[in-house]
């Protein structure tokens, strides 16, 4: 490690992101969020531990907000992994709702299976295995939000696949648009990177939505579906 790279300090790997807000203020934001419920308080520590990019629950809380703001009863997510975000959205669609998990590791899928089970909302939850965008082009019905959180090389593409699978009044919601604030740099050469750029870019061009980015944790695109 360079002598100068700040060391990591010890937090979750889930919250190495305070290039946005100082430390302490960052402090502050998590200490002020409700306690979770066993199960998610569990995977938030085996993320943790193994270094599982979940979205923690700040993010968590405003994606379930999100979907209570809009009545939401209908959502796709594109990369679920363990399943953590999963179940903050299967908590916001309420016993009649749906959510699709997709993820290509069958491993995740495994665990998340078990975690679901555990936190009571397996029977709102479909899971698929596999490619995520994949799975989102196959869908024939309009979801209320479609969350995208795959890997960054597949943003671009994700965006041409969402909005005729999105209605209207619906949230097209993405995580890591500043990208650890790499967004910011004057000559990115990392594919990650450039293909962020690229889609941040669209996104806020597109006539189908009305975008804005949102500076929490990795940062979080919110478009709202014209
Ligand atoms: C950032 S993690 C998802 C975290 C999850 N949304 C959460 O906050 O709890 C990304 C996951 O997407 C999966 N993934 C990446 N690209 C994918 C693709 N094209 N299709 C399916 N899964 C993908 C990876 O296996 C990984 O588990």
């Amino acid at each position: 490690m360079p002598a100068n790279k700040p060391k990591k300090e010890n937090k979750p790997s889930w919250r190495h992101f305070s290039f946005v807000t100082a430390g302490p203020v960052d402090d502050y934001l998590y200490s002020m969020l409700p306690k979770r419920d066993e199960v998610l308080a569990e995977m938030e520590e085996y993320a943790g531990q193994h270094d599982i990019p979940i979205v923690g629950p700040a993010v968590a809380r405003v994606l379930q907000q999100l979907a209570l703001m809009i009545n939401a009863k209908t959502v796709f997510e594109l990369g679920s992994a363990i399943g953590y975000s999963t179940i903050w959205w299967a908590q916001a669609v309420g016993e009649k709702g749906q959510v699709i998990y997709t993820d290509g590791d069958p491993k995740n899928a495994e665990r998340a299976r078990k975690y679901f089970d555990r936190a009571g909302v397996s029977n709102r939850i479909a899971l698929h295995t596999g490619d995520a965008l994949e799975v989102l082009s196959e869908q024939t019905q309009q979801f209320d939000i479609i969350f995208n959180d795959v890997d960054k090389e597949d943003y671009p593409r994700v965006l041409r696949l969402v909005s005729p699978r999105l209605r209207k009044g619906g949230l097209f919601i993405t995580d890591n648009v500043l990208w650890s604030g790499r967004v910011a740099e004057k000559n990115p050469k990392a594919a990650s990177t450039k293909a962020i750029l690229e889609f941040n870019r669209r996104l806020y061009e597109s006539d189908d939505f009305f975008t804005t980015l949102l500076p929490i944790r990795d940062g979080l695109a919110v478009a709202l579906k014209k």
